[in-house]
């Protein structure tokens, strides 16, 4: 029997992953950040000095690179050709630029889409990303989608202290042809432009049914 999927996703600095890992923690649940994913294989293609804008050189330059997603302390990592990443590789400037520019390809995709489905074989899990409801687990009947104004959005990156311009990544995000960000079919959308983190959470947890 496959475990629980409690699937998050939503816009760019919507305050989602803070939601996710508090929710995994509470219910003991492995969280993973499907993002973190997409960065690490972005950190990987920039690492070869490759031009991002380049689908089809990013296409086989990712071909080559083995992203592993092993779990610790209740959560997964990311690793590259064996190297595990850290938060600052994964959100360096560069990386933010670049990421949804290969997260568009759709054989990157694909793979990835397949290691967050055998991931689900681990135990229970909270996953959020941007089609983590669409595609990866449509058939979860716990769906939830995060989403908060452009200026709250915008303000939370810069107290964060990037510079990375959150709008054109959702705008390449939604626009994109595989599996742009759309709210999946039957989540629950949670504004989250005035919520605290502890209020979000609780919105979440309020419209979980008895789950095991
Ligand atoms: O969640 P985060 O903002 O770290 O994601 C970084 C980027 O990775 C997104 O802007 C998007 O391009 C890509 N992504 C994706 N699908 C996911 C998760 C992230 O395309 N499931």
């Amino acid at each position: 029997m496959m475990n629980t999927v409690i699937t998050i996703d939503g816009p760019a600095a919507s305050g989602k992953s803070s939601v996710a890992r508090i929710l995994a923690q509470r219910l003991g649940y492995i969280y993973v950040n499907t993002g973190n994913m997409y960065r690490a294989m972005t950190w990987a293609v920039l690492q070869t000095g490759i031009d991002p804008n380049d689908m089809d050189t990013v296409r086989s330059t990712a071909e080559g690179i083995l992203i592993d997603s092993p779990v610790a302390d209740g959560q997964t990592q990311v690793s590259v050709n064996g190297r595990r990443l850290t938060a600052e590789d994964l959100n360096s400037d560069p990386v933010n630029r670049g990421v949804s520019l290969v997260a568009r390809v759709p054989e990157v995709r694909a793979r990835l889409v397949a290691d967050q489905r055998a991931l689900s074989s681990l135990g229970p899990l909270v996953m959020e990303g941007r089609d983590i409801g669409s595609v990866v687990f449509p058939d979860s009947p716990l769906k939830f989608y995060i989403d908060a104004s452009e200026e709250v959005r915008a303000a939370r990156r810069q107290a964060q202290g990037h510079t990375d311009q959150v709008a054109e990544r959702d705008r390449l995000d939604s626009t994109r042809k595989a599996s742009p960000l759309v709210i999946p079919e039957g989540a629950v959308v949670i504004d989250n432009s005035h919520l605290t983190l502890e209020g979000a959470v609780q919105a979440v947890l309020d419209r979980l049914p008895a789950i095991p």
